[in-house]
Parts: C-alpha cells; structure tokens; sequence
C-alpha cells in the first residue's frame, strides 16, 4: 500500500492572490498584557493596512474542558477586549469560529493531509498535554491542523502571533504546501507568514524572566490582566521581580538579566518604542525609578481598555450583532474556498 501522493514534475508556483490577515485568540481565561502585546496591538493596526479577520477560537479552546454554562459568556469576553482594542467591525471581519463551520470541515481534509510526525514534534502539545499524554483529547494533539485550517480558509498570506505560534506556522505552510502538490494545485493555498516583529512579541512573567507570561500561570502576580484596575496594575508592577543593578546604557547590557530585559521591553512595546530608545532615556536609573514611570504607562494604556470591556460586556448584544455580522461576512469568504477544496480533491457533489 502506498501512502504518498505522486510527486509533481514542477516547482512549487506561488500564491498570486490578494494579502489577507488572520488571527484568532482562545476563550480560555483572561487575557493578559502578552496577549495585548503580542497580538491584539497588532490587530488593530493591521486592519487599516490589509483586509483583516479576527475570531474568537472556541473550537480550540474545547481540545481542554470549558464548562458549557461559561463558554458563550467567554467568547463574548475575548470579542469585548478586540474592540477595546481598537478592531473597528466595520473594518475587521469579527466572528466566533463555531459560527463558521467550514474550519472543522477543512480541519478533517487537512488530518488527512497533515502527517502524524510532523504533529508529533509540536512543542505546545508537550507542553499542554504534561505527563499524561494518554489522557488528553484527540483534539489537542490534532489543534495546529485546525489552526492551519483556520489561516487557509480564507488563503491569509499574514498572522499576527506571539513567538510561541511560530510552529504552527511552520506545520501550516508544510500542510499548505503538500495540499497544492497532492491534489496538483501550484499556487491554490498560499504559503503564511507569521507576524512577530516587535518588543512585544514574548513578554515573560513579572515573577520569572525565564517564564512566558500566560493565563494559565497559577500567580495572578505574574501577570497584567486586561481586566485589571489601575491599583492592581501599578501593584504587581511594584512588586515585579528585577535585579540591583541599574539599567545599561545599550541592549547588550541587558543580557543575563531576563527580569530588567522584560520590564525594558514591556515599556518599549507600551509606548512604541524601541529598546534602545528607552534605555537612552532611563541608562543609569535603578528599579526604584524606573518601576514607577513603567507602571503610569501601564496604566495610561491598560486602563481604557479594560474600562471600555467592561462597558461592551454590561450589553451583551451589541458584542452579538458584531458576532453575528462578521460570521456572516467570513463564510462568505470561507466557503468558496471549501467548496473549490472539495472539487479538488474528488469528493461527490462537489
Ligand atoms: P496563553 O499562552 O496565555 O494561553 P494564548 O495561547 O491564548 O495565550 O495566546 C493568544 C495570543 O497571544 C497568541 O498570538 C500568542 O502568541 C500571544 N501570546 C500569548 N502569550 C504571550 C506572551 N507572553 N507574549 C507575547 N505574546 C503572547
Ligand atoms: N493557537 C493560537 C493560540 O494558542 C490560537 C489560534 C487558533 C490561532 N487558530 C489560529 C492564531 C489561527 C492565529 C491563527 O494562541
């Protein structure tokens, strides 16, 4: 029995389609500055650029148990905090993945094309999955397939993630690859990048320089939740771990000392700055001077955005109709491309 697709005589074609955006966050626990940082900031910005999609990945976030009774008001939490944000939806395509059924319908195509080692080298499922592989869902290992799908459905060129998604990038272009050599499409799915430029693109925990900042960490005061009123931002900015020394005049001086790095490209990603920029400003100072300029800009930034979350989630159904407008608008981008996968891998009906 052979398992392999024949071999195309051609080089790889490539994608000659319009530049798309893409990205989605899990409805999984509360958002936190990494997250702001790493994606949402982005998401805004990209969206006057280049036509742009934004969704709420409750799909995802099932690979682990959600309690049914919390899981809508979740999806509804992580759509505020894009608004707050700045996506506007009359710019951004805003939905709820589960409101697009075609990513589970590629999802199952692209198992088949995906291969078991190439999932076998994810770093997220080692992670997630902890000493008790044998327990976790299916789901979980087969989650980057379906982020593949999320990406290809719409055939988006960009992704705006953290580092830590970089992976499943990797795996997204492999899978998007095989798929135009095995069904002879040159050029049918693009090849995505990710996006991930910037300081703010792996913000590490307040308590450990060596930990990424994450939902998950059990100390609320590794974190700066979105949520988080300005007393308790400018608190666990006070109580945020650093070092004695006083801070360099150039990058290279921040080497070894993950903690005062953080802190450094925290304010450089806050106020749009580079690193270099902000050590020019505060080389020399200490922690005791520096902490509190950092926590007023946290402060300054953060806390709009959680008011204004707090302002969309006391009326549901304006979050609703943006949901309901932006799933409307996506399949109609998200089932052409199904409909042309199936043809072309031979399915009846199609
Ligand atoms: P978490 O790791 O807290 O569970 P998610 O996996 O839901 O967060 O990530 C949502 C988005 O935020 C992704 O694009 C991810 O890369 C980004 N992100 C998460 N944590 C960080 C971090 N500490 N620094 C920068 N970006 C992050
Ligand atoms: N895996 C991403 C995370 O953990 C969330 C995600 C799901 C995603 N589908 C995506 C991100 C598609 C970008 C594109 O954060």
């Amino acid at each position: 029995m052979t398992d392999q697709a024949p071999t195309p005589s051609e080089g790889p074609v490539p994608y000659s389609g319009p530049d798309r955006v893409l990205s989605g966050v899990q409805p999984s626990g509360d958002l936190h500055l990494g997250n702001y940082l790493g994606a949402l900031k982005k998401f805004a910005r990209l969206q006057h650029e280049i036509p742009t999609f934004i969704f709420v990945a409750d799909y995802h976030a099932i690979t682990v148990w959600q309690e049914p009774a919390k899981l809508k008001q979740q999806v509804r939490e992580i759509a505020a905090a894009y608004l707050a944000t700045g996506l506007d939806p009359k710019v951004a395509t805003i939905f709820a993945q589960s409101a697009v059924p075609e990513h589970a319908e590629l999802a199952w195509i692209f198992n088949c094309v995906a291969r078991l080692g190439w999932l076998d080298r994810m770093t997220q499922f080692k992670e997630k999955s902890g000493k008790h592989k044998e327990r976790s869902s299916v789901g979980l290992y087969t989650y980057p397939v379906l982020q593949a799908a999320d990406i290809l459905a719409y055939k988006a060129t960009k992704v705006p993630v953290g580092d830590d998604q970089k992976q499943h990038l990797e795996l997204t272009r492999d899978i998007a690859q095989k798929f135009n050599n095995d069904f002879a499409a040159p050029g049918f799915f693009p090849l995505p990048e990710p996006l991930t430029q910037g300081p703010g693109a792996r913000v590490m925990s307040l308590r450990d320089g060596a930990a990424k900042m994450s939902k998950s960490d059990p100390s609320d005061y590794s974190r700066i939740n979105l949520t988080d009123d300005a007393d308790a931002i400018a608190q666990k900015i006070r109580k945020a771990r650093t070092d004695a020394e006083p801070l360099p005049e150039t990058a290279e001086g921040l080497e070894g000392r993950a903690e005062a790095k953080n802190l450094v490209g925290i304010y450089a990603a806050l106020a749009g700055k580079a690193e270099a920029e902000v050590l020019a400003e505060y080389a020399g100072q200490g922690f005791g001077a520096f902490k509190p300029k950092l926590a007023d800009l946290a402060v300054a930034v953060m806390g709009p955005i959680g008011g204004e979350m707090r302002r969309l989630l006391s009326d549901p159904g304006e979050i609703d109709r943006v949901l309901t407008d932006g799933a409307a608008r996506a399949r109609a981008i998200a089932a052409p491309t199904l409909a042309e996968v199936k043809a072309l891998v031979g399915f009846w009906g199609a």
